[in-house]
């Protein structure tokens, strides 16, 4: 006798159809189909911080692994000239994410019912994307390992997973929740709102409590299943980041959100901050995310451990540090009320779904940030001959997140 395989699903197939997330837009905000908005890893505008070495094109192959509702038609609005792959299990997703796509009249998206550990027939891309997937797989490892497979040699992969400290918090309410009972498989919009109503209730030392703000999705169906009973769900830590990297054959080429990594930038004092500072970046990294416990999601770009390291991660570190071009992070903003005497304007930075950054400088060293608009190299930035000691502020800016570097392009 043989079991009719197509009656099993995947739970986390089924837990998707119930719940797809995040949920479903009815439109595509104005922002992003006017090229404002400023996407987490969307190329439109940090298409530097993976080919810092080319001039922006944005007739690229991309596939999106596991779209959900949305990801692809702000995809396929923001490159218009992108060919664009979107990749799902759940049938529900896809359906959302065609409709959206036909509604704004995109015709750069080919949507696909397909799991991710099978892409390997579907071609190569120069950007792979999967934000928010792999951490909910039975393997990730061999899903990563799949969608290593397609990317093409100098081609990069955006990322997003769970980061562990920060969500500690979850990981206790997730607990509490399938101990009173409820579960994925039988709950209704009244356990979620009862679930919201258990987050209102808790005590300010919950590690979850001061974090609500950062977590939006809590008001939504999916978003609000997806905190609290995802069947299958891990996180990783800064090391876990790198190790699984390592075993995929694939190397971190970049993280967004750097600030918040830097143990300086989070405020850590005292002669062990000093050593702290002295440390290689991902062991810098590894400290900060402990000291910081606020990092809820690891955003990043990885690319194939093959692909030549001079083609990225360009930083101030290098000998001609003085020719590179830096590029302000769209979202640094000047801030000029409350200047305190003899610093700069604040400059503030926003970040996807986290705590933004607020600093000041030294004047000439703001009037430098003020004069970055993405074509003059450091050298033209300071009109004239650069000192040696200019380099550790430049560092400062990339470390702290305000800039990244390009070349020029000829
Ligand atoms: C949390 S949503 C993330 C959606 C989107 N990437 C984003 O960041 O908004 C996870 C999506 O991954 C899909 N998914 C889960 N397992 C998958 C797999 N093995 N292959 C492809 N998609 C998968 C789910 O159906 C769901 O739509």
């Amino acid at each position: 006798m043989f079991a009719d395989m197509t009656a099993q699903k995947d739970p986390i197939q089924s837990f998707y159809e119930k719940y797809p997330h995040p949920d479903p837009m009815k439109e595509l905000p104005a922002q992003v189909l006017s090229g404002e908005a400023r996407l987490e890893g969307c190329p439109s505008w940090c298409f530097h911080v993976y080919w810092p070495l080319r001039k922006f094109a944005d007739e690229l192959d991309v596939l999106i692994a596991g779209c959900g509702t949305s990801q692809a038609g702000i995809y396929g609005a923001s490159l218009p000239q992108a060919r664009i792959t979107a990749i799902d299990v759940s049938a529900d997703s896809l359906a959302h994410s065609t409709a959206l796509c036909l509604r704004h009249g995109l015709q750069n998206v080919t949507h696909k019912q397909m799991g991710l550990e099978d892409v390997g027939g579907l071609g190569k891309f120069d950007l792979v994307i999967c934000t928010g997937v792999l951490h909910h797989l039975d393997d990730p490892d061999a899903g990563l390992r799949a969608l290593r497979t397609v990317v093409r040699p100098e081609g990069s992969l955006n990322l997003m997973l769970y980061a562990k400290y920060g969500r500690a918090g979850i990981y206790n309410m997730q607990e509490m929740v399938r101990r009173i009972g409820v579960t994925a498989a039988t709950s209704t919009d009244a356990d979620l709102e009862a679930i919201r109503a258990v987050v209102r209730s808790l005590p300010a030392e919950h590690p979850l409590a001061g974090k609500v703000a950062m977590l939006p999705e809590i008001n939504t169906r999916g978003g609000a299943s997806d905190l609290f009973l995802n069947p299958r769900d891990r996180a990783y830590t800064v090391p876990d980041v790198y190790a699984l990297l390592a075993r995929t054959g694939l190397v971190l080429q970049e993280w967004y959100g750097r600030a918040h990594y830097e143990p300086s930038c989070q405020g850590m004092k005292g002669p062990l901050a000093a050593r702290a500072e002295q440390l290689p970046v991902a062991e810098r990294y590894a400290v900060g995310e402990l000291f910081s416990t606020r990092i809820l999601r690891h955003r990043f770009v990885a690319c194939r451990d093959d692909r030549p390291p001079e083609t990225y991660g360009l930083t101030p570190d290098r000998p001609d540090w003085q020719s590179l071009i830096p590029i302000r992070h769209r979202s640094a903003q000047f801030d000029r009320t409350n200047q305190p005497p003899g610093r700069s304007p604040w400059v503030v930075l926003q970040h996807f779904r986290q705590d933004g950054i607020r600093i000041n400088f030294e004047p000439a060293e703001g009037t430098l940030l003020e004069r970055i608009d993405g074509q003059r190299t450091i050298a033209e930035v300071h009109g004239g001959t650069v000192p040696e000691t200019a380099r550790a502020y430049w560092q400062k800016l990339f470390r702290y997140d305000l800039c990244w570097f390009r070349m020029a392009t000829g």
